[in-house]
């Protein structure tokens, strides 16, 4: 919410998290950033009432492009299923506009420490590092410069895409894998990465050309998890009040302690996460099936049953966890609540099948 007023307050309408299936776009598996919904405005395809606006978008990251799905659970960091804070410009402003208002509502509203953070901008990207240091005050030691992979965002293997910027907290050797050579870029939890600002140039086409946008744009995001992390001050996302009451619902449902063991925290994490995942999904119309969408929700189902075994639950479960997730979130998503009964009785049925496969392969393996 404050960061959404933070927005408001200077200028920019706030639109509505659009649902995790895009509309009439077959180049996405899912919603993957806050910008998804307003790819046809960075094209010129469309124009909207606004030419600057913030969300906070519902994200799914499995499948596709940008998948996380191997790491959740293992990180403190990664999820299926998150929640994108992001501001955006429609030929407003850019990278001067984007880089104060990032500052400002890092260091002045959320009142984060400014000698914890870094910055990153791609490699070549000269005039965005003297914005950090002229416009934000940020020195030179604390702008990294990184290629590509880190540095260079794209929606898709199609479509909008620019050089970005990240703003990352240092949050202590302890946090780190603490490897001499570990800084900034590297892919442990010490330099977390909280936003990242897109400066939108270029559209990409299928033979892999970048021809200009009709004018430069902004597109920033923000994982809110992480973001609360920070200010909660804890070091995993799944010790937020966001999860905590996910988790605590797992430890009842399976009396296995949470932090007591490396590999059932892995599990108790990923059960959550993909609680979260399988809640939404369903309420924006994908239900488990052999194919696309339907297909990474299964297996997103399966992964989560097969960790409730490792944990000795033999029965179905998640559909209990689902309704933790719904009372949790409903109240910001009235949808959610809506579809409380389809969510309960297709995980659960999902399960039942997925423990008598199990059961029945298991046996003729002993066999
Ligand atoms: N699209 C960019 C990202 O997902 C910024 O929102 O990181």
């Amino acid at each position: 919410k404050r960061f959404l007023d933070y927005f408001k307050k200077n200028g920019h309408a706030i639109v509505p998290s659009s649902g995790l299936v895009p509309k009439g776009d077959p180049t996405l598996l899912f919603t993957n950033a806050g910008m998804v919904q307003f790819k046809g405005v960075f094209l010129n395809e469309e124009t909207r009432g606004y030419k600057t606006a913030v969300s906070c978008q519902r994200c799914m990251r499995a499948g596709g492009k940008h998948n996380d799905l191997e790491n959740v659970g293992r990180t403190a960091r990664h999820h299926t299923f998150f929640e994108m804070l992001g501001n955006f410009s429609f030929g407003d402003y850019f990278k001067e506009g984007a880089i104060k208002y990032a500052w400002d509502f890092l260091t002045n509203e959320m009142r984060l420490p400014k000698d914890k953070l870094w910055v990153t901008v791609f490699e070549t990207d000269d005039e965005a590092a003297t914005i950090w240091k002229k416009s934000a005050g940020v020195s030179d030691d604390r702008i990294v410069r990184l290629g590509a992979k880190d540095n260079f965002w794209s929606m898709g293997d199609t479509g909008p895409c620019g050089p970005c910027s990240e703003i990352l907290i240092d949050q202590g050797v302890e946090a780190g894998c603490g490897e001499p050579a570990c800084a900034v870029g590297c892919d442990c939890d010490r330099y977390l990465e909280l936003w990242n600002l897109v400066f939108m140039q270029y559209n990409r086409s299928v033979d892999d050309k970048l021809s200009p946008l009709p004018s430069p744009c902004i597109d920033t995001g923000m994982g809110l998890e992480r973001l609360s992390t920070v200010l909660q001050g804890k070091k995993s996302n799944y010790d937020t009040a966001l999860f905590s009451p996910l988790i605590h619902c797992i430890e009842t449902l399976s009396s296995v302690k949470y932090g007591a063991d490396r590999e059932n925290d892995v599990s108790i994490k990923a059960i959550a996460d993909h609680a979260r995942a399988i809640a939404f999904l369903m309420t924006d119309g994908v239900l488990p099936s052999n194919e696309g969408r339907g297909y990474v929700l299964r297996r997103i189902i399966r992964r989560a049953a097969r960790h409730g075994r490792f944990l000795g639950l033999k029965e179905p479960f998640l559909y209990k966890v689902n309704a933790m997730v719904v009372e949790l979130m409903g109240e910001i998503y009235p949808e959610l609540k809506a579809a409380a009964s389809l969510i309960s009785r297709a995980t659960k049925g999902e399960e039942e099948r997925f423990f008598e496969t199990l059961e029945r392969g298991l046996a003729l393996l002993e066999e």
